[in-house]
């Protein structure tokens, strides 16, 4: 394994270890609310700091941007980590989330680590090197349209400007997909897609640390991942759909129709 990577696995296990930990003392977790809908507990906070000790050490000359602690450019490398995707679930016990680490050069995600501490799966890639589920290569199975296909999304519930253009999207896609999931963490959502698991995935204003993993685990398993206009400057916008070739190209023609000029449009 690439020795970045390799650091980076060690970084999420330890930091899922935390979560785990924590995952039967809900009712005692100190959470704090940042914004509408988003909170940030004691175990978020301890998740990020295991991963910011482990990835200091190794390479104190590289930048991070924490979700929780912010961002520091240094240098050519910047790890870009969400100590834990899915906080409203883990609070709720919802056991469904995962911790993202992505490892950006010059602003291009050169490797990624998904990791979901309660079913013990790591997700795994590197650019040009593939995409591996449990040390096994990961391909994403080709669907021919949407009418096949199973579809994970995240709703705006933080972005409620977007909620008239997102429901439009999501009727639109409903009346057409076999089915659609929303699991609450758009880190695995990207890694499921990878895995085969869903074939495409969609959510309007994501922050880098939800995707930049993600996004390189689906393109890696042979997918595409772009904005909803078809760019491929999603991690500037944050709005990301995702899947295989032709799924890809069938879900941006059912949200086209809906964007505004904030989402592109
Ligand atoms: C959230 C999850 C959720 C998605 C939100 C994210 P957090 O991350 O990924 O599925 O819908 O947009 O912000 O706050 O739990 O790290
Ligand atoms: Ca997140
Ligand atoms: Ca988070």
């Amino acid at each position: 394994m690439h020795p970045m990577v390799n650091i980076a696995v060690r970084a999420a296990r330890s930091a899922g270890n935390v979560i785990v930990r924590n995952s039967d003392r809900l009712d005692r977790i100190q959470v704090e609310t940042k914004g509408a809908n988003d909170f940030v507990s004691e175990v978020d906070i301890a998740a990020e700091r295991e991963i910011v000790n482990t990835l200091r050490r190794a390479y104190p000359d590289h930048g991070i941007l924490g979700e929780e602690s912010g961002g520091e450019a240094r240098g050519d490398y910047l790890w870009v980590i969400d100590p834990l995707d899915g906080t409203t679930n883990f609070l709720h016990g919802f056991p469904h989330f995962a911790v993202s680490i992505a490892l950006l050069h010059r602003g291009v995600p050169e490797a990624g680590v998904i990791y979901d501490p309660i079913r013990q799966e790591l997700f795994t890639a590197t650019r040009g090197g593939g995409a591996t589920l449990e040390g096994r290569r990961m391909r994403m199975r080709e669907r021919r349209s949407i009418n096949d296909a199973l579809l994970g999304t995240g709703f705006p519930f933080r972005h409620p400007e977007h909620k008239p253009a997102y429901l439009g999207m999501f009727a639109d896609v409903l009346d057409s997909a076999r089915d659609i999931r929303r699991a609450g963490s758009a880190a695995l959502d990207l890694a499921y897609v990878a895995a085969g698991r869903l074939d495409g995935f969609w959510e309007i204003g994501l922050n880098r640390w939800d995707i930049a993993a993600g996004a390189l685990l689906v393109q890696e398993a042979g997918g595409i991942v772009t904005d909803f206009t078809g760019s491929p400057a999603f991690l500037e916008t944050g709005n990301v759909a995702a899947g295989s070739l032709k799924l890809h190209a069938d879900l941006l023609a059912h949200l086209r129709p809906h964007l505004t000029e904030a989402l592109g449009g």
